[in-house]
């Protein structure tokens, strides 16, 4: 198997279920993430997104396997992995920019105040926190604000592994796409590796370079690694034009609505590997070497 930058090996959780039983959330899940790749997983509600997450960014531990960075195990938090949860959690006394300071700060120690102040404020601007809301407190900012706010303090940390738990999920349309933009303009300028959970579809196909697809709990996995062909710098309008565009989008949309429950797991089942599902529409089918007919030529799935 060949070495990723971030290696999940094997991981299971399972949990009290409050009735004396046990919860399996999901057995077995293997996946590995290279150095500066935006991944998104995506799955339905409870089947262990968040979990996987907690366990990437140490603070919780699985019941069995391992999670790899750099080749080094995984254990307790580190400012080299950046989180913005699912809920924003902004400290409430402190305003926009101390709340980055503060994370700065601990970070590099050896900085002057005034350069600890001045890279808050580069990020904050770039997230577009300034004209004065930088100095307001987070009761004080609307809620895309103070998502914008922790997007900005994980960014700052410049962490190697940013992890990203539906950072848009209560924000409306055009906030979002606001703030996903920003998020792309400020990845594309840094190595940052990205894992991020979303249950939007469109906004993990404008963002990934691949997208991971989880199948239903209990006993859930992670089925499918689908790679997004639609070259970047990509915008909102332009990708529904690429011929790519609807042929993944319906792969995605039939794994959520039917596959992910068929394919939901079992006790003890041996669990198969992930599979890379690869379509492009734009190869021409006769230069096509595996010879299928010219819709079959197009989407093609490899055991990695
Ligand atoms: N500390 C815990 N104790 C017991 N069960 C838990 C605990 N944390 C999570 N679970 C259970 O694990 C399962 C997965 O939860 P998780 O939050 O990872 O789901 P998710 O995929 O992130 O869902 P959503 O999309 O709704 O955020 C759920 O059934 C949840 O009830
Ligand atoms: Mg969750």
């Amino acid at each position: 198997m060949p070495k990723h930058f971030l290696s999940i090996e094997n991981l299971t959780q399972r949990y009290p279920d409050g009735q004396g039983g046990e919860l399996t959330v999901f057995e077995h899940a293997s996946f590995g993430i290279d150095e500066g790749e935006f991944v998104c997983i995506l799955g339905h509600s409870g089947c262990g997104k968040s979990t996987i997450m907690n366990i990437l960014a140490g603070l919780a531990e699985p019941t069995s396997g391992a999670v790899l960075m750099d080749g080094f195990a995984v254990s307790g938090p580190s400012l080299d992995r950046g989180v913005v949860f699912q809920n924003y959690s902004l400290l409430p006394w402190l305003s926009a920019l101390k709340n980055v300071t503060f994370a700065v700060q601990a970070r590099h120690r050896d900085w002057s105040k005034a350069q600890v102040r001045a890279h808050a404020l580069h990020h904050l601007a770039m997230v577009g926190i300034k004209d004065g809301a930088e100095f307001r407190k987070p009761s004080q900012l609307s809620g895309g604000m103070r998502q914008r706010v922790s997007i900005a303090r994980a960014f700052a940390n410049e962490p190697k592994l940013l992890l990203l738990d539906e950072p848009f999920g209560a924000l409306d349309a055009l906030t979002r796409g606001t703030i996903q933009d920003e998020l792309i303009k400020v990845w594309s300028g840094t190595k940052q590796t990205v894992f991020m959970i979303t249950h939007d579809i469109d906004e993990a196909m404008l963002l990934a370079d691949r997208i991971l697809l989880m199948t239903n709990g209990p006993y859930a996995r992670v089925a499918e690694s689908v790679e997004i062909t639609i070259p970047r710098p990509r915008t909102r309008d332009e990708i529904v034009e690429h011929p790519n565009y609807y042929a993944i989008r319906n792969h995605l949309v039939h794994f959520l609505a039917s596959r992910s429950a068929d394919m939901a797991g079992q006790a003890g089942e041996a669990t198969p590997s992930i599979e890379t599902v690869h379509i492009d529409r734009t190869m021409p089918a006769a230069v096509d070497p595996g010879g299928d007919s010219p819709a079959e030529a197009t989407l093609r799935a490899v055991n990695e």
